[in-house]
């Protein structure tokens, strides 16, 4: 991966997770700077990871190659002012951003200025480098940035690149939002096993191995439809069929559904109504 030097405005989770997995991977740390009003988290990274650290983003921003933007969506209009007030050029820049429900037009609004910008929407399990990111570039974006960005999110999981910006609020169904899904699903059973008399301890480790192993099963199956491989588990008359059958009745795929279509209208509303 070229070494250009990444400037992360804001030094919270997905900072944090995308600062090591590069690092981890041989990025120069000196060629990263976090940025954040707090000494707290910069600070923790600062020590652990060996990157700069610094409370001046106008400053830091006005070095860098690679600026990032890691903060939480309620906090962007502000920083946004406070940069169009430090007068910063953003050409000649890359610009990445994670921050949910902040168009590509709307970032160009409120600094000012057309940019060179792309979309970001990892998930959480990228802290473990195992994250999935969706990524979408405005128009201009040329073929070297694009390649840079991949490399930079391969570092931390696995990345796909969408054609539409609109599909960013999809990706916020299917993928952002869904570790919780699954948190939901894998607390239903563990309680489930509580209630049958099993310990805290034996619970945990009976759900946790059992979706590990289903994730290695279906990244070993590539062949197999999901389906498939349900139906492989789920013999005639048998225990599974009688969970899955109640699961068809009270209608889980209708849930699922209705689920991640409220995730969507929810995601819209925070793009049109919120900032
Ligand atoms: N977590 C996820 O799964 C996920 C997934 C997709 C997208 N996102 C998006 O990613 C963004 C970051 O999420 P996160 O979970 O990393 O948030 P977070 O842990 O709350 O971190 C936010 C960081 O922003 C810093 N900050 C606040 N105001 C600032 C300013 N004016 N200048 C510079 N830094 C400032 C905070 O500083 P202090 O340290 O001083 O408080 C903190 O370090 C959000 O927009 C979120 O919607 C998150």
């Amino acid at each position: 991966m070229k070494h250009h030097k990444i400037v992360f405005i804001g030094s919270g989770n997905i900072t944090s997770a995308i600062v090591s997995g590069i690092v981890e991977n041989g990025y120069p740390s000196q060629k990263i700077t976090v940025c954040a009003p707090s000494e707290g988290h910069r600070g923790v990274l600062a020590k652990k990871w060996g990157v700069i650290s610094s409370a001046d983003n106008a400053a830091a921003i006005r070095q860098g190659d690679v600026i990032i933007f890691s903060v939480k969506p309620q906090k962007i209009r502000e920083l946004c002012q406070d940069l169009c007030d430090a007068k910063i050029d953003f050409s000649n820049k890359l610009i990445l951003s994670v921050v949910t429900g902040i168009s590509i037009s709307r970032f160009c609004e409120l600094l000012n200025t057309k940019l060179n910008l792309i979309r970001m929407m990892p998930n959480t399990p990228v802290r473990v480098h195992e994250g999935m990111t969706a990524l979408f570039a405005a128009e201009e974006v040329n073929e070297a940035d694009r390649h840079f960005t991949t490399e930079l999110m391969c570092s931390v999981g696995k990345v796909c690149w969408l054609k539409n910006e609109a599909d960013i609020n999809k990706v916020i169904a299917v993928s952002a939002s869904a570790p919780a899904y699954f948190f939901l699903f894998m607390e239903a059973i563990e309680r489930e096993a509580l209630l049958l008399g099993f310990s805290q301890e034996r619970a945990r480790l009976l759900v946790q191995q059992t979706a590990r192993g289903v994730c290695a099963l279906v990244e070993k199956s590539s062949a197999l439809s999901l389906s498939e491989l349900r139906q492989q588990v789920t013999s005639k008359g048998g225990t599974t069929e009688a969970a899955i059958e109640f699961f068809n009745k009270k209608q889980l795929f209708t849930i699922v559904s209705s689920a991640m279509k409220a995730a969507i209208a929810q995601a819209e509303f925070l793009e049109k109504n919120t900032f």
